[in-house]
């Protein structure tokens, strides 16, 4: 009996009870890598499965052993120990020449799942330095430098306590997510109490270390929201970067902008807002608006006014 594969980007084909998908797709006429020969020791002919998983047969104990010295993510299986069993599938090819047979076989992707991409739903949070610039003129290299370094220290150890992963260090900011590890609504709480957190440590900090050998007050402000994004690794070789993309992102990026003209140091989405266990009785409302979208988008004041008016220089 024959059944049908799609495989996306290349063709859809016929493939017999007895054919492995390798085989199949061989036979279709694609170039699907198999550098072992079908024998499950090199991964090259590894395909993601888009569709009709329960169609596909168990993994076998070649499969097995080489999943697990490989970690795949569940939707990632061997094409040369696979069978089709019935209905459409639905595959895609990983690898289709050299250079991504460096990035998904011979390079060092630290977490499978992230090497082939993944849809999430994750607690995006960015944060910025108010008024950053005056400070860099006024001071020495060094000063600068070690400030931010200083900063960044901080900034890390409360993301990382509350669960949350920076993903990029901006000019003077981060960019962190939460929910990595975590169900929406703890990453929810997780994140909202970070945002916090990096306010009162700051406090603390300009305290007790930056007033007294930089005569200035640090401020930050915090933009938060919620929302599905792609979930990645872009990096090169060794170094493999972590990155969340996608519409959520430049929500969360304008929150953390808007915190400036609404004079609030802390700025949440209505999403975040309403995934929130109980309500924050002080959280004013605010409507605010984001470039190209024409509905205004709902916000939430969870912080304090600023010390300076940034609103002012705006
Ligand atoms: S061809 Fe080598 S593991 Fe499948």
């Amino acid at each position: 009996m024959a059944y049908m594969v799609e495989m996306l980007n290349d063709q859809t084909f016929e493939i017999e009870e007895e054919q492995t998908i390798l085989e199949a797709s061989l036979a279709a006429g694609i170039q699907h890598y198999h550098v072992c020969g079908g024998k499950a020791r090199c991964s090259t002919c590894r395909v993601i499965v888009h569709e009709g998983a329960h169609h596909l047969t168990e993994q076998n104990r070649a499969e097995r052993r080489l999943r697990k010295r490989k970690t795949f993510p569940d939707n990632v299986r061997l094409a040369c120990q696979t069978k089709v069993t019935g209905g459409k599938v639905k595959l895609q090819r990983i690898i289709k020449d050299s250079t991504d047979l460096n990035l998904y076989v011979y390079g060092n992707s630290v977490d499978a799942r992230q090497g082939i991409g993944e849809e999430r739903e994750l607690a995006l949070m960015f944060v910025d330095i108010r008024n950053f610039t005056p400070f860099i003129e006024q001071h020495l290299p060094f000063d600068v430098i070690h400030l931010i370094r200083r900063l960044n220290v901080l900034f890390n150890e409360v993301v990382e306590a509350g669960n949350g992963k920076i993903v990029e260090f901006l000019g003077d900011g981060f960019y962190a997510v939460f929910g990595l590890d975590e169900e929406k609504s703890k990453a929810i709480h997780n994140a909202v109490a970070t945002g916090h957190k990096i306010l009162s440590e700051l406090k603390w900090l300009n305290q007790s270390y930056i007033n007294k050998y930089f005569e200035v007050d640090i401020e930050v402000g915090v933009g938060l929201h919620f929302g599905k994004v792609i979930l990645g690794e872009k990096g090169i070789g060794e170094t493999q970067i972590l990155t969340a993309m996608g519409f959520p992102v430049n929500v969360a990026a304008r929150l953390e902008t808007a915190t400036k003209e609404l004079n609030n140091n802390f700025i949440i989405s209505e999403d975040v807002y309403n995934l929130l266990d109980g309500k924050i009785e002080s959280a004013e409302q605010k409507q605010i608006k984001l470039k190209g979208i024409s509905e205004p988008l709902c916000v939430r004041l969870i912080g304090e006014k600023y010390v300076f008016d940034y609103a002012k220089i705006v």
